[in-house]
């Protein structure tokens, strides 16, 4: 294994610029990694990169801009506001993407808010062809009233999808079963650990278990990550239970990506070190989830890692 990357750092695309794939998320298709995320410089929104290898990353291009086509689906439309003269951007947050098989189109589901403030609390919607192609934009709305702000999306092995995202002024995590064609809530499966105020939501399967992490609100601060655990991911949810230490190592969960190599199968924690006012400065944290004698899952901090696609290994040091 010739190249480590070293959590934290500057970590920089194929042209070498500076990797802006923040709250993201990992799609695996066609033999590569396409890696989505917040980026906020100029008129873009979600970027997207892509690898074969996890640790060489291709820019594709920026798949959702304030220029992007919008269609009025869902209730509201702007992806740019106009405010007097200027333009003002929204912001879109903690971009995710799915593959809906059916109507073989890629879903991305983000946090949508007006770009004054964090009120509208809504998800967004848009659809693309290709995983890396231009995006067009479906519009945003409150799922059944409710406010979504930091938010995830799981696809279970049935390809039953799953839109996590915290709920009441973020007191609440609530969890909705996607319609089949992933363009719409169907229904509230959960209303998870009322008045406690848990973000970040990331989810992974591990020997026939769901394991979702998450943080506190403290904003840009990073703070002590739980994790809680189910059969399915409508049945019975944990209490919360610490992992890492209490800032999870500097960081905040933004996904998981499930490795399945010849010799191993890898859980990788994928978390935003933020960089508070300075947003640009924001970085990432890779990290391999371990299982101790009862089965529970640890979260240790390694400096440097490197990841072997085929055979599954996380190695670190
Ligand atoms: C964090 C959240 C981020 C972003 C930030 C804004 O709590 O996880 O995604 O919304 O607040 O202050």
């Amino acid at each position: 294994m010739d190249k480590w990357l070293e959590n934290g750092a500057d970590w920089f695309d194929t042209n070498g610029n500076l990797i802006h794939a923040h709250g993201g998320h990992m799609l695996h298709q066609g033999g590569y990694y396409y890696w989505y995320g917040e980026n906020r410089a100029d008129e873009n929104y979600v970027s997207c990169y892509r690898s074969t290898d996890l640790m060489n990353w291709e820019f594709r291009r920026n798949v959702l801009t304030a220029n992007s086509q919008a269609l009025r689906t869902r209730v509201r439309a702007d992806l740019s506001l106009f405010d007097k003269d200027k333009q003002k951007k929204v912001n879109i947050e903690r971009p995710k993407v799915i593959y809906n098989a059916k109507n073989k189109k890629y879903v991305m589901w983000a946090h949508y808010e007006n770009g004054s403030d964090y009120k509208c609390a809504a998800c967004a919607i848009a659809t693309c062809d290709t995983p890396d192609g231009d995006f067009v934009y479906h519009g945003s709305f409150n799922p059944f009233g409710y406010m979504a702000r930091d938010c995830t999306l799981y696809k279970d092995d049935d390809d039953t999808a799953y839109f996590i995202a915290a709920s009441r002024d973020n007191a609440d995590l609530h969890v909705y079963r996607l319609t089949e064609d992933y363009m719409n809530v169907e229904c509230t499966v959960h209303k998870l650990w009322q008045g406690e105020y848990r973000e970040a939501p990331a989810v992974f399967k591990h020997n026939a278990k769901y394991y979702m992490f998450n943080s506190y609100c403290t904003g840009w601060a990073p703070n002590q990550g739980q994790y809680a655990s189910a059969n399915s991911i409508e049945g019975r949810w944990s209490t919360l239970t610490n992992i890492g230490d209490d800032t999870t190592y500097k960081s905040q969960p933004a996904f998981f990506l499930t490795l399945t190599g010849t010799k191993a199968t890898s859980h990788i924690y994928i978390g935003d070190r933020w960089g508070g006012r300075d947003y640009h400065a924001s970085r990432y944290i890779f990290l391999p989830v371990a299982f101790d004698e009862n089965g529970s899952p640890v979260l240790n901090f390694y400096k440097k890692f490197s990841i072997n696609v085929e055979t599954g290994e996380f190695l670190t040091k």
